[in-house]
């Protein structure tokens, strides 16, 4: 089709594309994975202006309702616009001004991501190592804190990258004795692993939808407490086209980044309303109903139902001959690694079956585990017997066309004794 301007000339011809109509898939990657249906409703109900006061009304019960999800009394919990690393990114770049140091436990390739950021910042960033599949001991991180003194200790709680979870209730306090501000990345662990951000004295941290929350990227739940708040509020600079008399500004450096600005968007979700972004409301629609659902079914409940998905899946695995990768103490309740047998010789074109011959995503690895692990979620809306068995089923064949015989129905048969164990 070629349009004309409005002397009628022929401009380049435009290609319209066909309608969208994407292929019907089971996401069993480490996320996104399927939505809650409830949370695609929601995102097709008419938008608002931000200010408009049904809207705000939305915006304070998106607070209180995440306030439960994380478990926390905190005043300063809302939503950033944008994919859980922009939640990331709001915490450190209002938190760490340039050279101020900041502590990374490093197991995986989110915290390379935590380090990468701080730099960026121009903070001084101090990393500890724990080789992938494993996670800190408490005496090793109170051993770097003391070492380094850091301004911010940060970690991730689950690292989808090496599907490893660090227990986090020793940490905080041990923070909290060297007076050093804790962030928790719980991107890819909340809702379906325990996360308690008051009980464990975590001062700040951030999340996204399309992990267990089972909701689209492109936001990211946050909660910080009266510690962070202070440390960001003393940098709080605000910008002169809403400045009024008798606002009051922090003395120290200003926050970096006008987007990611923590004091500027706790004005914005406060009672004052000052204006900053316009709301993503469709993503704030989204947010609200996925925690909806996930407090309608009950955070213990929902976890058990993650625990109960991942520990059939593993037996299923097992019993197909496979090898789980990770130190299975602390292996995350919605993610599981395995390792690719020695007799598969290219463990892409496994994923590639799975995905155009029965319509199952599962993910790939990155960094040291390239080629050796796939790594297999169960999380959200997708942590179900259904999906447990129809991936099992169709991996058992895709391995077979592959050159690896597992014994015939044995991962199904083991997953469906597990769901009948419990
Ligand atoms: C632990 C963790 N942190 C951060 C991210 C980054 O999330 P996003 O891609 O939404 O920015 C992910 C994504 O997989 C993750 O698993």
């Amino acid at each position: 089709m070629a349009t004309r301007d409005i002397k009628g000339k022929t401009l380049l011809p435009v290609e319209l594309f066909d309608e969208l109509d994407p292929a019907p898939r089971l996401l069993m990657g480490p996320g996104p994975v399927d939505l809650y249906p409830r949370v695609l409703r929601a995102m097709s109900v008419p938008i608002q202006g931000q200010f408009d006061p049904q809207f705000t009304g939305y915006m304070n019960q998106t607070m209180a309702l995440y306030r439960h999800v994380f478990r926390t009394t905190n005043e300063w919990t809302f939503l950033i616009d944008g994919s859980a690393r922009a939640g990331i990114e709001a915490c450190l770049v209002s938190l760490l001004a340039p050279g101020e140091r900041m502590l990374v436990l490093n197991f995986g390739r989110f915290g390379h991501l935590l380090i990468e950021i701080g730099n960026r910042i121009g903070a001084e960033v101090v990393s500890i190592e724990a080789p992938w599949g494993t996670v800190f001991e408490p005496a090793a991180v109170e051993a770097a804190i003391a070492k380094h003194k850091p301004k911010v200790v940060a970690t991730c709680q689950g690292d989808t990258s090496t599907t490893m979870l660090q227990p986090l209730a020793e940490i905080g306090p041990i923070c909290r004795r060297h007076d050093a501000l804790l962030y928790v990345d719980c991107t890819a662990s909340l809702a379906g692993n325990p996360f308690e951000t008051d009980a464990w004295q975590i001062d700040i941290t951030s999340a996204g939808l399309q992990k267990c929350l089972s909701g689209p990227p492109g936001s990211a739940p946050i909660t910080f407490n009266g510690r962070a708040a202070d440390a960001i509020n003393h940098r709080k600079h605000i910008e002169a086209g809403i400045k009024a008399p008798g606002m009051v500004e922090g003395n120290g450096p200003i926050i970096r980044s006008n987007y990611f600005d923590l004091a500027m968007l706790m004005d914005y979700w406060s009672p004052k309303r000052l204006n900053h972004h316009t709301e993503a409301a469709s993503m704030l629609y989204a947010a609200r109903e996925c925690a909806r659902v996930v407090l309608e079914e009950g955070i213990e409940a929902g976890v058990a139902r993650h625990v109960e998905a991942s520990a059939a899946l593993r037996a299923g695995l097992e019993a197909m001959g496979l090898a789980l990768y990770g130190d299975a103490r602390h292996r995350m309740a919605n993610v599981t690694g395995v390792y690719i047998p020695k007799e598969i010789k290219d463990g892409e074109r496994v994923r590639g079956q799975m995905l155009e011959d029965f319509g199952i995503e599962i993910g790939t690895s990155f960094g040291p585990l390239v080629g050796k692990i796939w790594r297999i979620g169960t999380m959200g809306h997708v942590a179900r017997m259904a999906n447990v068995l129809r991936c099992l089923a169709s991996f058992e064949a895709v391995l077979r066309r592959n050159g690896y015989a597992a014994p015939a129905g044995a991962g199904i048969d083991a997953a469906y004794k597990a769901y009948e164990a419990d």
